[in-house]
């Protein structure tokens, strides 16, 4: 009997992760790598293979058995040789910082986690963890400040569960309703908003976005949130923005011939067709929904937790990395979740900001002086070398990063002991981060972030587990600025 690997060309790492998800999901089997996979000896359940992530399926004589991972890829294939990363509900909305499906999936096959177990991911973003946990019949609960990764997290599992016939007969009544709309055009409201996005898109392009909003929102009822984020993904594209740049600049490059709503059709059509096939692949009843919420990590006991967790996955936030609002803005204004005079606001708030605004910035640099925050003494002094280091031609950005970094190991610290009150005693957190760097004073610093978030996590009560270097792994967007050169996968118990 072979574990066969799937036919696209696998990183160092994800053979690591292949290796370790099938020892926990076939223990006490023999295995032995092959040509084409893991030869195996000993008896086990044959059905069990089917919750594998980087296989393909078990080869039996004639017979394969697939795994669900390998209907699931078949259905968003991205090109010959090349793994599919947005099966599913998974390419419903592009989200920076997003991880990849597979590794969500080892990560609950390497934990050991069952059907009607309970996962949170405290960084949900825009809700891998939580998509692949809906696969495998585990509830999934995430956590997010931002109200878009909120957004999208939701609108992904209830397109999930949804039936495609349904989600069908929606779109072609929104459709009907867009093409009665056709030669309308709305009456912009006066108000903050429709000001902001008249300063980003073409008035005649802002005017059919508006209309499409309105007609999904006359149409879909409680299903409209998977039709506005399918609407939504499209936003960049047809605004003033530079679509392919994190930093919000003009473009120059031409807005795309296709009209918004033929893309917009044309995107929902996309994503039934993807869901469909895995609606019937996947047995529906083996779905669950989860959910995610808009908490802020930092302070999570606050708020009402119903369960305690069997296990965490989460891609936490680097230090000074990606501004997540500010970078999702035309969305965050279009879907209405945010007055646009509270972007920096909320941007500032995130654990990892680039902000430092007013009061906040004197506070993070006087705690960090005085520590008094009480940060373990590895990471104080890492903050204070680099304080030391800054020199008189490091302009204001830089001789911010001290205290960024500081209040990013206070607000890890804080989120690290906060996780662990909602975990179950021994209950394993995954974390997937990389290690950045920082020039100060002309001189670079590496800043070991895996080091540091095991350190700051050890200091309120986690055990370390093993720190794991993922080489070559690359996020989605993360990499656009070499910020990140390579990532780790930190275990830890609670
Ligand atoms: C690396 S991203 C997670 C991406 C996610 N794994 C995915 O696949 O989409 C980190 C997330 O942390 C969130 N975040 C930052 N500060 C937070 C806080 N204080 N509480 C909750 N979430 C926060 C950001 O909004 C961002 O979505």
């Amino acid at each position: 009997m072979k574990l066969t690997w799937h036919n696209y060309r696998y990183y160092p790492y994800e053979r690591e992760l292949a290796r370790r998800e099938s020892a926990a999901v076939l223990p006490g089997v023999q295995m032995r790598e092959s040509v084409g996979g893991l030869d195996l000896a000993g008896s086990f359940d044959t059905d069990s293979i089917r919750r594998l992530a980087y296989f393909s399926g078990l080869k039996k004589g004639q017979s394969f058995l697939p795994t669900k991972q390998h209907l699931l890829e078949a259905t968003a294939r991205s090109g010959k040789n090349r793994q599919a990363t947005r099966y599913s509900t998974h390419g419903l909305h592009e989200y920076k910082g997003k991880f990849n499906p597979q590794v969500a999936k080892s990560l609950l096959n390497i934990f050991k986690v069952s059907p009607g177990d309970n996962v949170v991911d405290p960084f949900c973003g825009s809700g891998t963890t939580l998509v692949e946990c809906a696969h495998m019949g585990v509830q999934g609960f995430g956590t997010d400040l931002n109200p878009l990764a909120v957004y999208i997290a939701n609108a992904k599992l209830l397109a999930l569960t949804t039936p495609v016939a349904q989600l069908r007969s929606v779109m072609a009544r929104v459709e009907d309703r867009l093409r009665s709309a056709k030669n309308r055009r709305t009456c912009l409201s006066d108000n903050h908003r429709s000001r902001y996005l008249a300063r980003w898109f073409d008035l005649p392009i802002l005017h059919t976005i508006e209309i499409t909003r309105s007609c999904i929102e006359a149409e879909a009822g409680s299903l409209a949130p998977i039709f506005l984020v399918i609407a939504s993904n499209l936003l960049r594209d047809y605004s003033q923005q530079d679509p392919r740049d994190l930093r919000i600049r003009r473009r120059k490059s031409p807005i795309p011939e296709t009209p918004f709503v033929g893309a917009f059709v044309c995107s929902a059509e996309q994503a039934f067709t993807r869901l469909d096939d895995v609606q019937s692949e996947i047995d529906t009843c083996e779905l669950v929904s989860g959910m995610a919420a808009h908490y802020d990590t930092t302070v999570l006991t606050s708020q009402d937790i119903p369960v305690s967790f069997d296990a965490a996955i989460t891609s936490p936030p680097y230090a000074m990395a990606l501004p997540y609002i500010d970078t999702h803005r035309l969305s965050l204004v279009w879907l209405d979740l945010l007055d646009a005079r509270r972007i920096p606001e909320l941007d500032a708030k995130l654990v990892g900001s680039r902000e430092i605004r007013g009061e906040a910035r004197h506070k993070a640099i006087y705690d960090r002086e005085f520590n008094a925050a009480g940060l373990p003494d590895q990471e104080a002094e890492f903050c204070s070398i680099l304080q030391r280091a800054l020199g008189s031609s490091d302009g204001f950005r830089r001789k911010s990063v001290p205290s960024l970094l500081y209040r990013y190991f206070t607000d890890m610290r804080n989120s690290f002991a906060e996780i662990r009150k909602v975990m179950k005693p021994g209950a394993p957190l995954g974390l997937i981060i990389g290690s950045n760097h920082t020039v100060l004073g002309g001189v670079r610093y590496e800043i070991n972030t895996p080091a540091h978030l095991a350190s700051l996590a050890k200091s309120v009560g986690w055990g370390l587990v093993e720190s794991m270097p993922l080489q070559t792994y690359q996020r989605y967007g993360y990499h656009m600025n070499n910020a990140i050169s390579s990532e780790s996968l930190v275990i830890l118990k609670a």
